[in-house]
């Protein structure tokens, strides 16, 4: 009876409601990328959904260093927060009813968690520190056992989309990278984008946080998220995505709004340290940038530079269901029921079958860009000091002996290869700008990508046992940290098919020993034992030893030992 009321109600309002709301996004991300590829940035960055060869997102350069995806989900937060000894928690969130793509699995109980770097690592006499403030977020839906990841990506300029699918206790997680025609309806302009002041879709809003309160019956934060947050901190994460969303911007200035002028870079870069040193002091009519404005003139890209929107419109979800106008929805629009929607991402077509929300709201409605930059605005030197850390700016100051002059005349002395037309990177530049000061240049720990696997693309399959395979306990026990695992050396149960998989752990005799048990256990070479006790796998092999004393011993006759040969 009800659904015919609704039905009728919706036909009715139909030409009210109608044209409000857009494509859904099964059409939108099979749309082209916009035609804008002329310009030179377009040609030097890439918009694949793997990373350029030599270059990886810094979540994969993170992971790869810790050897495994941490489980459950608060480990995961805590190794971002170990990256600097100093750093505070990272900032996190609840979204009970959100706008992203997973969002038919999220509910009051059970929230989507937002999580974001914060800080800046100082350097090392031997390296730069780590600078992941607004370049590293995740979003973890615990009823789709996904994560996904969006975290910047030094060498290529931009960020990358990821995904850590079957991300759940006991299963084979599987890190990859996502389609991100998919991801840019929402995210476009390949930013990170949230919902503008007062955030009430997120926990920082009294009524969504008692909401949340409420359905789990407690007080105990989840996944160590508080139920409630001041203000703050959706206000923090805000302004994380706009600091991130600017960077993009910031490297089309550097490539397009120079074009081919090394003049025009070596000046931007210049102005930048200037701001750097002084921001009050910086004179944004100063001869060097008036002659910055000049060389951008020459080359700016017809219909300017713009900057991303990265900006949502608050909606208030409890707002919406709440009175005559709450009321008037839940007749007229079709309520999902509780797992409605996109299990996993890459089910487009139930999340298009969700009930749309208005176009203004809406992160599949095309946005109009936050700015668009012309040649007399000097946005690309406030954009690259923004790159520098605290620690990066001690670094050059003490190297220039304190001397912002002596600063300013290295700038000139690095060489005008620096200056070609190239994605800007933090790292490269202050290394050019130590070795021109006479300092040795610093590692840096997420650049090299000699020690990592290759990165998976999303929706490849996984490999299929056969139902006698000796490798089934190394599926149950071992594939979740060796397979797909970023660290090259982690990576040995990789492979296409079972045959691939069963060369690769022949191929690794330290299997063996991982796994002999009864001769290490209690030794110091305990820690060499696989899986690793903290691991659910270990809780696991554990359990199944008891039925089946054998079990190691089975698991090791597939890999042969020394006397086989
Ligand atoms: C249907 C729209 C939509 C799509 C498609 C989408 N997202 Fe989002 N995403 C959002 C919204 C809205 C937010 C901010 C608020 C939230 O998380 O609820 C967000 C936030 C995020 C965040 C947290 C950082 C930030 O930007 O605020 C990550 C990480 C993220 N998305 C990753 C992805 C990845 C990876 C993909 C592609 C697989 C993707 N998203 C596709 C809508 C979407
Ligand atoms: C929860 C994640 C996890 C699981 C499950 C796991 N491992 Fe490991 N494994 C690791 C990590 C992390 C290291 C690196 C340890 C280190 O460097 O100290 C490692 C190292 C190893 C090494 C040494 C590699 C080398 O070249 O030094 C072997 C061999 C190994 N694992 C075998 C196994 C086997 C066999 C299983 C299944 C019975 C297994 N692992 C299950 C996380 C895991």
């Amino acid at each position: 009876m009800r659904a015919f009321v609704a039905a009728a109600l919706a036909a009715g309002l139909l030409v009210a409601c109608g044209g409000d709301e857009g494509s859904g996004i099964t059409v939108l991300a099979k749309q082209p990328v916009a035609a804008a590829s002329e310009v030179l940035s377009a040609k030097l960055i890439s918009s694949d959904d793997l990373p350029p060869d030599g270059t990886r997102s810094l979540f994969d350069h993170l992971i790869a260093a810790n050897g495994q995806i941490p489980y459950p989900f608060p480990k995961l937060v805590e190794l971002i927060r170990k990256n600097d000894p100093d750093a505070g928690t990272p900032l996190t969130l609840l979204v009970p009813h959100g706008r992203s793509l997973l969002k038919g699995l999220a509910d009051d109980a059970h929230p989507r968690v937002l999580a974001a770097a914060d800080f800046q690592a100082p350097a090392t006499p031997a390296s730069l520190g780590l600078s992941p403030r607004g370049q590293l977020f995740l979003g973890f839906v615990e009823n789709a056992s996904e994560i996904e990841v969006l975290s910047y990506n030094e060498a290529a300029g931009r960020y990358e989309f990821q995904l850590v699918q079957n991300y759940c206790a006991g299963c084979i997680p599987k890190l990859v990278y996502a389609r991100r025609a998919v991801c840019t309806t929402c995210h476009q302009g390949a930013v990170p984008i949230f919902p503008q002041r007062p955030w009430n879709e997120t926990n920082g809003a009294p009524a969504t946080a008692a909401a949340i309160r409420t359905a789990r019956g407690n007080e105990q934060p989840y996944l160590d998220v508080p139920l409630a947050h001041p203000l703050g901190v959706p206000e923090r994460f805000d302004q994380l995505t706009d600091v991130g969303g600017f960077i993009p911007a910031t490297q089309r200035l550097w490539i397009d709004a120079c074009g081919a002028s090394a003049d025009c870079r070596r000046t931007m870069l210049k102005l930048a340290l200037n701001w750097l040193e002084n921001p009050a002091g910086f004179d944004a009519q100063s001869a060097a940038a008036e002659q910055l404005r000049g060389l951008q003139a020459a080359g700016w890209p017809e219909g300017g530079i713009s900057v991303a929107e990265s900006d949502l419109a608050n909606r208030d979800p409890v707002e919406e269901g709440r009175g005559i106008k709450g009321w008037w929805r839940q007749l007229t629009t079709r309520q999902p029921k509780p797992g409605d929607g996109a299990k996993t991402n890459e089910d487009l077509e139930a999340f298009d079958r969700l009930p749309k929300l208005k176009a203004a709201f809406d992160p599949l409605s095309s946005r109009t860009p936050k700015r668009v930059l012309s040649a007399q605005d000097l946005d690309g030197v406030y954009g690259l000091a923004a790159l520098f850390s605290d620690a990066d700016r001690q670094l050059l100051e003490s190297a220039a002996g304190f001397d912002a002059a002596k600063l300013l005349a290295a700038v000139d002395r690095i060489d005008d290869a620096y200056f070609a037309p190239a994605v800007y990177s933090r790292v490269k530049t202050i290394n050019a700008l130590l070795v021109a000061l006479g300092s040795p240049p610093r590692n840096y720990c997420c650049l090299d990508t000699g020690e990592l696997s290759p990165p998976v693309a999303s929706g490849e399959p996984p490999v299929v046992l056969a139902a006698n395979s000796p490798l089934l306990h190394y599926e149950a026990y071992c594939f979740a940290c060796h397979r797909g695992n970023p660290a090259k050396k982690l990576n040995f149960m990789s492979g296409v098919d079972e045959a691939a998989v069963l060369a690769n752990i022949k191929a690794k005799d330290a299997i063996r020993e991982a796994l002999d048990w009864p001769r290490y256990q209690g030794t110091d070479k305990a820690n060499k034992l696989m899986p690793p006790t903290d691991s659910v796998q270990h809780a696991r092999l554990q359990a199944a030893l008891a039925q089946n004393p054998e079990l190691l011993d089975e698991m090791r006759a597939v890999v042969p030992g020394l006397f086989d040969f």
